[in-house]
């Protein structure tokens, strides 16, 4: 690891511009969980078919809209870990860098990165499903967390002000397109970078899946950051087996020592 781990600093440490990818991985130790891990992934405990896709919403808005309820509830209580911050400061020591996110947390935000680029939405984001989707607003939900799905957490989701409409969560279901002006941002990005940073996704869930293909398909050189191997393996440079957390800030220090040491 430390001679793959000084080799991806000596890439990182020169690169003029960057582009870090993060999946659930980033924000697994800060308590919020992964979608495919075994056991622990939400994907393992609850059916995305019934929580996350239009038809699912459509079928049991309440069910839909506790359940996203309840992620934010999580989320709002969890902090930043050492891996997010990494990558703010990784912002800071190179300008052009960009971050982009499959996550709908806000913990990216919360650890000083600017516009990070959400492919997947945002639990922060709720929009009517008019079609004009008018942004709604939230109550306060720190304080009452709606239960799980399989313990009764249903929860009406509010009405639009502006239309009546039913207020949906902000987020990219199953069967959906992206945001397409955020995958445009994030494909140039990715085609035109030194180094691209992929952490903690599994890499199957397209059209996220393809952007470090693209970065390293540009000469770019691909860095994974990921305790287990993933699909990506095959185009990274550089595999660091570790967790975001322990690895990325081990990475910034060795990527920038000698600039500090002057
Ligand atoms: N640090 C780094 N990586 C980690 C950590 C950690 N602490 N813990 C787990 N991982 C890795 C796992 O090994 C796995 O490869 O993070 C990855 C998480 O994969 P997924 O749960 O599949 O999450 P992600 O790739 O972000 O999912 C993509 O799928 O369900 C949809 O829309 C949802 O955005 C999501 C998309």
């Amino acid at each position: 690891m430390a001679e793959a781990l000084r080799r991806a600093a000596q890439l990182l440490g020169s690169a003029r511009r960057v582009v870090v990818l993060t999946g659930a991985g980033i924000s697994a130790e800060s308590g919020v969980p992964t979608f495919r891990d075994d056991l622990t992934g939400l994907w393992a405990r609850f059916d995305a078919q019934q929580l996350a896709t239009a038809e699912a919403f459509h079928a049991d808005p309440d069910l839909v809209w506790g359940w996203y309820e309840w992620r934010r509830a999580r989320v709002s209580r969890a902090e930043p870990n050492p891996g997010h911050r990494a990558i703010a400061a990784i912002q800071t020591r190179v300008p052009d860098s960009t971050v982009i996110t499959q996550n709908v947390d806000d913990l990216h935000e919360r650890a000083g990165t600017r516009a990070p680029i959400h492919l997947h939405g945002s639990l922060f984001a709720p929009r009517c499903i008019a079609a004009a989707g008018h942004p709604a607003t939230f109550e306060d939900i720190s304080e009452s967390e709606p239960g799980q799905p399989d313990e009764g957490g249903r929860v009406a989701p509010p009405q639009c002000t502006s239309c009546s409409a039913l207020v949906r969560p902000g987020v990219v279901w199953f069967g959906e397109a992206l945001p397409q002006a955020a995958l445009t941002a994030a494909v140039e990005a990715a085609a035109d970078c030194d180094v691209l940073l992929t952490v903690g996704t599994s890499g199957v869930v397209y059209p996220a899946a393809e952007i470090p293909g693209i970065a390293a398909r540009s000469g770019a050189a691909v860095i994974q950051v990921n305790p287990q191997p993933t699909p990506l393996d095959r185009v990274c440079a550089i595999n660091l087996r570790g967790t975001a957390a322990q690895v990325l800030p081990a990475l910034v220090a060795a990527a920038w020592e000698e600039t500090d040491e002057g």
